[in-house]
């Protein structure tokens, strides 16, 4: 009985932080909060699902461009940022903008590879001390299995000595890995070594065969990454016993937002006639937050939609301000709950619609609900 009175405490804790949203939601104020921002397009890794090895540099972003755009980004209201790429770490002026957009009073998140963080001096740790959150991309617990996935052969020691020294200096490291078939089978020894680490959270991110970056053709090696859906079925299967496992050693997650939809999400990876939208299949009443409370600009000065889909729009020469008006009646159709095709791409926001979904519409979701409050809480 006390566990279900503990579930529910924390339950209710949890709908009181998305009531902003939803009040604000209901009445169409929803108000930009984030910035993501690629500042690089530039990286200094191979990855095998990723495309942004094939994008042109020279379209990249002066500085004072990307400065004038975090500054234009506070003044509509966002309080914070995330840089990535890329991999920001190779962009020539990154310190330079940290101390800029720490100066501006934004909260700052960094998304890494971890490969140079090792090598860092005393100052930049000092630095990084700053920050928000720095979220380091690691695939598996197995070096052999990162090393394949993030195509260099050292790459794995070059990280995990990294996320050892952030930890050492008591910076906030979250770990984000991307699941696929090359490694769901050892999530639970992933988040152990998370644990070991000494890092208090890891993020986990379905693999996404599309590429947002219209100039790239997207890499056909992806398609030998989706699971089965027999492999979904079992990674569901593993996810809720890794659930366990992180709360016995303490290491938060973001699990319990993915479970209810995992076993369905690889089937969708390439169209589905047979099974119709998958933007229609992932929850009765899905509703869409990201669109409406960030902001997503690429290394180029692309305006997208959210992190998933093609620009709509670049900010080069114009002001964010004007150039989010571009996306207003994307908004307003997805706000009366009329997709566009391409929302059928919808995959690393799904956890956080996901969760807003729920609360908005619970009678719609009771089936969905039930399952979530099971795992979450
Ligand atoms: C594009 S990277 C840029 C930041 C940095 N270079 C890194 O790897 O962390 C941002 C995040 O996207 C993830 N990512 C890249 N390709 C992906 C894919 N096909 N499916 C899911 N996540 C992907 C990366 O693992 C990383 O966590
Ligand atoms: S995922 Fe990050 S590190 Fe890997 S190629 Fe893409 S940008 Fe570079
Ligand atoms: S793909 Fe998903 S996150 Fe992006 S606009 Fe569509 S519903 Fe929103």
């Amino acid at each position: 009985m006390k566990k279900i009175f503990g579930k529910i405490k924390k339950f209710s804790l949890g709908i009181f932080k998305y009531l902003g949203f939803i009040i604000s939601y209901r009445f169409g104020k929803l108000k930009y909060n984030h910035l993501f921002l690629n500042i690089t397009s530039l990286c200094n890794s191979n990855c095998v699902f990723c495309e942004v090895k094939g994008l042109s540099h020279k379209d990249d972003l002066e500085f004072e461009r990307i400065k004038k755009l975090i500054k234009e980004a506070k003044d509509l209201g966002v309080r914070g940022v995330t840089f990535s790429g890329g991999e920001p770490f190779v962009y020539y002026k990154i310190w330079d903008l940290i101390d800029y957009t720490l100066g501006l009073g934004l909260d700052l998140n960094i998304t890494s590879n971890g490969l140079l963080i090792y090598n860092f001096s005393e100052e930049q740790f000092n630095v990084l001390k700053k920050i928000k959150n720095i979220f380091i991309s690691l695939e598996s617990a197995d070096a052999e299995t990162h090393n394949q996935l993030r195509g260099g052969s050292d790459f794995f020691q070059k990280t995990v000595s990294g996320i050892k020294k952030l930890v050492e200096k008591n910076i906030n490291v979250i770990i984000a890995s991307v699941i696929s078939n090359k490694n769901y089978l050892k999530i639970d020894d992933l988040i152990k070594f998370t644990g070991e680490l000494g890092v208090r959270e890891i993020v986990f991110q379905p693999l996404h065969i599309w590429t947002n970056y219209d100039s790239v053709e997207y890499l056909k090696s992806k398609d030998q990454m989706v699971l089965s859906p027999k492999e979904s079925a079992d990674l569901k299967k593993k996810m809720k016993a890794s659930i366990k496992l992180a709360e016995k050693i303490g290491v938060k997650n973001n699990l319990a937002n993915i479970v209810p939809w995992i076993d369905k999400y690889f089937e969708f990876q390439k169209p589905n006639p047979e099974k119709g939208r998958w933007i229609k299949n992932i929850l009765p009443g899905y509703k869409c937050l990201e669109i409406f409370t960030k902001i997503f600009v690429g290394s180029d000065g692309g305006l997208l939609p959210c992190a998933m889909l093609s620009p709509r729009d670049n900010v080069k020469d114009k002001s964010l301000e004007q150039s989010l008006k571009s996306l207003n009646e994307m908004k307003r159709e997805i706000r009366k709950g009329r997709f566009p095709a391409e929302c059928d791409k919808c995959s690393c926001q799904v956890a956080s619609n996901f969760t807003f979904s729920l609360i908005l519409s619970p009678i719609k979701n009771f089936r969905y609900l039930l399952e979530f409050i099971k795992y979450k809480f």
